[in-house]
């Protein structure tokens, strides 16, 4: 039902109530009622994002009706209206709102209507993606592990806007609270993208409103440090993570949050490296799994080698919550899972796969980056955003054992930033650039495209 009919139909119920009770209640109640009108308290972020749709994250104070006005327009003429939702307690009272009929490359401004009134005091925007099968120029930002506080801000995250890259990957330690509740849980995701933390003021201020998000968690904001599929709260963390993020379509939603997208002749795959995964205790041999340690149906691994072989990507981006190298942090990274490893980069070899790089990251690193030498396929490693490191290891990331990069890697603590690939065209290559709070480019690389 749009606005125009509710309030229509709110009017003439009112109108034949007071001829029953007297218009004195009538009027009373109305007054109660208005006074009891919701309000936007999360969002917006918007995700899952394709050249004709996209999705709409919102939280609200309360059981009201909600729904998005979206136009072309910055003024909003000429809005489309999504579907009324009504955010329910069981989920928080949030909703992810689907929008549609997009045009590719638009860019689309909105608004979160609330109990009838407008929530936002300047419009959000995003712009739709291209169709899949255009080549096309445009830069796309990473980051990983965040050090959330009340005083401590994100600069990376003002600073990536300004390269307005397409969307934002997180890859995992957006937090690293280890929640055990789904309202601890609740409680990271809103503060990491806005209430309470600076860092999230961070986010909401400079990204939300304009940046398209995906993300995937590491450990710690999945909830065990060092996680795998036994963690008690994995249904609970499931269950926060689809109630708070925007996502493409998940594969196996009750199993885990796997996913990928795809913008142009770039398709990302991004690995639920922990609800999934075998205790690293396990014995590494091909029984031990990072992707798929249960052995369920319709699981990661089968998900992602048909990605891969299937795609008609020119580019196949994977992200890893954890390095892939398993040269590096053996007790966790894929190091500990050495003959899966092995097996992602025979499948890739055996099946002809070109053109893939990893995106890691846990290290805390000021950036990394291996040609394939040591991780099986190139990879970089994701610096962290802005954690405070001033106690941590002598080698300048969290841990002893950095490993080896064909490029070096880069200590941590004076070196928060994020990564920001360039995809171009003419010839086709892949621009990989680890950039500092300021915007200087402390890494570069490059991938050509193998044809
Ligand atoms: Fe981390």
């Amino acid at each position: 039902m749009d606005r125009i009919l509710l309030c229509r139909s709110l009017f003439n119920a009112s109108v034949f109530f007071a001829r029953r009770v007297g218009w004195t209640v009538v009027i009373g109640t109305l007054l109660l009622s208005n006074a009891s009108a919701e309000s936007l308290t999360d969002g917006p972020v918007v995700g899952a994002v394709t050249d004709s749709s996209a999705k709409v994250f919102v939280r609200v104070s309360g059981p009201g009706a909600v729904y998005l006005e979206y136009s072309t327009d910055p003024n909003l003429r000429f809005a489309m209206q999504s579907d009324v939702v009504y955010p329910r307690y069981r989920d928080d009272f949030t909703a992810i709102i689907p929008i549609d009929g997009l045009l590719p490359n638009r860019t689309y401004y909105y608004q979160v209507i609330v109990d009838g009134q407008p929530a936002l005091s300047s419009l959000s925007s995003f712009i739709a993606f291209p169709p899949d099968d255009v080549n096309t120029e445009f830069s796309f930002a990473a980051l990983a592990d965040v050090g959330n506080s009340k005083s401590r801000g994100a600069p990376s995250y003002a600073r990536l806007t300004m390269d307005e890259p397409r969307f934002l990957l997180q890859i995992g330690d957006w937090d690293h609270r280890d929640p055990q509740t789904l309202d601890e849980m609740r409680l990271m995701h809103r503060e990491v993208r806005g209430q309470g933390m600076s860092s999230g003021r961070y986010f909401r201020d400079f990204i939300a409103n304009t940046t398209p998000l995906y993300y995937v968690w590491d450990d710690h904001d999945y909830g065990m440090n060092d996680g795998d599929y036994t963690f008690p709260g994995k249904a609970d963390a499931i269950k926060a993570y689809r109630e708070y993020f925007p996502t493409p379509e998940l594969p196996n939603p009750k199993a885990g949050i796997w996913q990928s997208f795809r913008y142009a002749q770039v398709e990302i795959f991004m690995l639920d490296v922990r609800s999934n995964r075998d205790p690293n205790t396990e014995i590494d041999d091909e029984n031990k799994s990072m992707l798929n340690g249960e052995n369920i149906d319709n699981g990661q691994k089968e998900w992602l080698f048909s990605g891969l072989a299937n795609s008609t990507a020119k580019w196949k981006i994977i992200t890893s919550g954890v390095t892939f190298n398993p040269t590096t942090k053996p007790a966790d990274g894929w190091g500990a899972f050495t003959t899966e490893w092995q097996e992602v980069v025979d499948f890739i070899t055996a099946n002809n796969i070109k053109n893939v790089l990893v995106l890691s990251g846990d290290l805390h690193s000021g950036g990394a980056f291996d040609d394939g030498t040591n991780a099986g396929v190139p990879e970089m490693s994701v610096p962290h955003s802005n954690m405070n490191m001033n106690d941590d290891h002598p080698t300048g990331i969290t841990t002893h054992t950095p490993g080896t990069w064909t490029s070096g890697y880069i200590r941590g603590p004076e070196n928060p930033g994020y990564v920001l690939v360039t995809v171009e065209t003419n010839p086709d290559k892949l621009i990989l650039e680890v950039k500092g709070v300021s915007g200087d480019i402390r890494m570069t690389e490059t991938l050509e495209l193998d044809d």
